[in-house]
């Protein structure tokens, strides 16, 4: 063997070790600093008719919460001082069973002295299983693996204080006289999604119109927007959970091109119509794959301003 050989190969191993301790550094900083760092977004979206008051909508996301989060029950907790006009939460409530329930509650209780909507999402549906985290990065379709859980108890205490169960719901609220349309589906990653329970025109009475869902899925993004939801609002993505720095993300988790897997977008349709879309990275994880970076975990307040040009809902639909 040459000198050359000996040196090559010496090199080849620094090298292979230095990306073995970065690695390793990442994922630590990922679960042990990143996963906890909670934050909120704020992003202003038009759209409101002209003349209208601003509304503040408290959107959150994927909170995944187990029995031992009392850090994140808190912080959850502290988000009624952003005091919202109202509160859209899309899904992955929990991070285990029927068991997680009082910690659900208590973390969105100062939440639900606001008005709300709310659906459900994969995690609610079944409890999380052990598997592989890579499983996350080669598969956008989800299984219904898990033990079933029963939402009726949950989903009743948060009607009981006024929220609107928007599972395969149409339904609206009255925020200072102004009418807020909702169009809802339940979980579109398990198949719990039934867009012709409210397909159809969306209220024209409303001054604005807002579709709600879990997995923001191409096939059902297109038939809000031509039944003329302006701003849709889901979560599930984590944003990618784990993103590349100044790349993004590798994986949205469902059918949605990765580069709109958090944050504001547009989402236009073969018919000619245009939406905003608003995915939340979320506040947390899998049990089972819990670490995020370069992708905070987070809620974020919208505030939806008026148009200063023409109304928005005189747009063709
Ligand atoms: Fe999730």
């Amino acid at each position: 063997m040459s000198a050359l050989t000996n040196l090559t190969g010496f090199r080849g191993w620094r090298v292979g070790a230095g990306l073995l301790g970065a690695g390793a550094t990442a994922l630590a900083y990922g679960s042990l600093i990143e996963r906890n760092a909670f934050t909120v977004r704020r992003f202003e979206i038009e759209a409101l008719p002209r003349g209208m008051r601003s509304l503040r909508v408290l959107h959150i996301s994927d909170v995944h919460l187990t029995m031992k989060q009392h850090r994140k029950v808190e912080w959850i907790r502290s988000l009624a001082a952003l005091k919202p006009d109202f509160v859209v939460s899309t899904g992955d409530h929990l991070g285990g069973d029927e068991a997680v329930f009082p910690n659900v509650i208590r973390a969105h209780g100062p939440l639900l002295d606001f008005p709300g909507v709310f659906v459900w999402g994969n995690n609610d549906h079944f409890k999380p299983v052990p598997k592989s985290p890579t499983r996350y990065f080669t598969r956008s379709t989800a299984s219904r693996a898990g033990q079933r859980v029963d939402l009726g108890p949950l989903a009743t205490e948060f009607t009981d204080r006024g929220w609107l169960d928007l599972n395969n719901r149409r339904d609206a609220l009255e925020i200072d006289g102004v009418r807020i349309a909702f169009g809802g589906v339940n979980d579109p990653h398990t198949a719990h999604d039934h867009y012709e329970r409210i397909a159809g025109p969306a209220d024209p009475d409303a001054a604005v119109r807002i579709g709600v869902l879990h997995s923001p899925e191409p096939r059902l993004l297109s038939p809000f927007t031509d039944d003329g939801y302006e701003l849709l609002l889901a979560g599930h993505t984590h944003g990618g959970q784990v993103r590349v720095p100044f790349y993004g993300a590798l994986v949205s988790n469902c059918e949605l091109d990765p580069s709109q897997a958090r944050w504001v977008s547009t989402w236009d349709t073969d018919a000619g119509n245009r939406s905003t879309l608003h995915v939340c990275a979320g506040l947390g994880t899998s049990p089972y794959a819990p670490v995020r970076f370069a992708c905070r975990p987070e809620a974020t307040l919208l505030t939806l301003t008026a148009s200063p040009d023409s109304p928005i809902r005189s747009r063709a639909r």
